[in-house]
């Protein structure tokens, strides 16, 4: 069953409907089978162009992103900010303005401030996805912990996920709260006091708790989330050092013990092996860290499906 997507922008998770998530969800795992073809390559998006305009540094998104376009014969054109006339002092507004009347049909954006997505997406003809902005949204991202989610429990609905580190600075952690809380999980966030705050459980109605300590957060979890320590969105020291951090808040196998026997562990990377997460664990069988940046490319094949005029289809 085919069912319109009614966006032009997917800026974030906070402002689509459960059955819109699922909708995407459901497209994705239809993308999913070409990505194992030996021939990787369908002519779905052929005369479509994409233009990835990325302010920050990136490996998986950026990647993921170029390989979807690739794979579904659209055009791609990959800015390179240092390269671009913003460095001559062109606004980022003239700049989407700019590159709007080339007629791109589809503009994904990251930068480091919350919120620049929205902007362009007021200007510009071309769809616009939110590839990340500042400590505000990272959709694709929740997209893609869904599907390896979904793959591994066989639903959303009823379980427990825990997130641990830094949730304060964490876009990831934002999308994934709405995106889980949307589809009726209950998440628990926990990490140092000064990283989440007691009242940060009031970002959504209903299905999320600030636990004290990580232990409880981690206990008869379904699936833990492990966070870096964003410090290139830190403005003051909020742990007295890594060590120390690590001491405290890192995911050893001892404290994963406390989860559920066949709990999974997940991380958005790019991971500080040592600091958040042992060695042992991000190498273990429960770790599907790798399948998350597998699925990353069939959540962006549909989402850039979608934002050029695809229709919703059924798993
Ligand atoms: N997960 C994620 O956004 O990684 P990159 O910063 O490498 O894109």
């Amino acid at each position: 069953m085919e069912k319109p997507f009614k966006r032009r922008d997917l800026l974030g998770i906070r402002d689509l409907s459960a059955a819109e998530i699922v909708g995407i969800l459901d497209t994705a795992e239809n993308f999913r089978e070409i990505n194992s073809r030996e021939i990787k390559k369908v002519p779905t998006l052929r005369g479509k162009t994409i233009i990835n305009l990325f302010f920050e540094n990136s490996t998986r998104t950026r990647t993921s992103f170029e390989i979807a376009v690739k794979r579904l014969s659209a055009d791609a054109l990959n800015i390179s900010v240092s390269t671009s006339s913003l460095t001559k002092g062109e606004t980022l507004i003239d700049t989407a303005l700019n590159l709007d009347a080339m007629a791109p049909d589809c503009i994904v954006v990251r930068h480091s401030s919350a919120g620049v997505p929205h902007q362009l997406a007021k200007v510009s003809k071309a769809a616009i996805v939110n590839a990340g902005d500042g400590a505000n949204e990272h959709p694709t991202q929740a997209l893609l912990d869904a599907m390896t989610i979904r793959e591994h429990k066989g639903k959303i609905k009823g379980l427990e996920v825990a997130i641990i580190g830094d949730i304060v600075h964490s876009r990831v952690a934002r999308s994934n709260i709405h995106l889980l809380t949307k589809l009726g999980a209950n998440v628990r966030v926990a990490g140092p006091a000064t990283l989440v705050p007691a009242d940060f459980q009031y970002i959504v109605d209903d299905g999320l708790v600030v636990k004290p300590r990580i232990e409880e957060a981690i206990e008869g979890a379904d699936v833990v989330m492990i966070l870096r320590i964003q410090r290139e969105r830190q403005d003051a020291a909020y742990f007295p050092t890594l060590g120390e951090y690590s001491i405290h808040y890192g995911l050893t196998n001892e404290r994963l013990d406390l989860a559920r026997q066949d709990a999974i562990v997940l991380h958005p990377g790019p991971m500080n092996r040592g600091i958040e997460i042992a060695s042992d664990v991000a190498d273990s069988s429960r770790s599907l860290i790798l399948d998350q940046v597998k699925y990353g490319v069939a959540v962006r094949m549909a989402v850039l499906y979608l934002a050029t005029g695809g229709t919703m289809t059924s798993a």
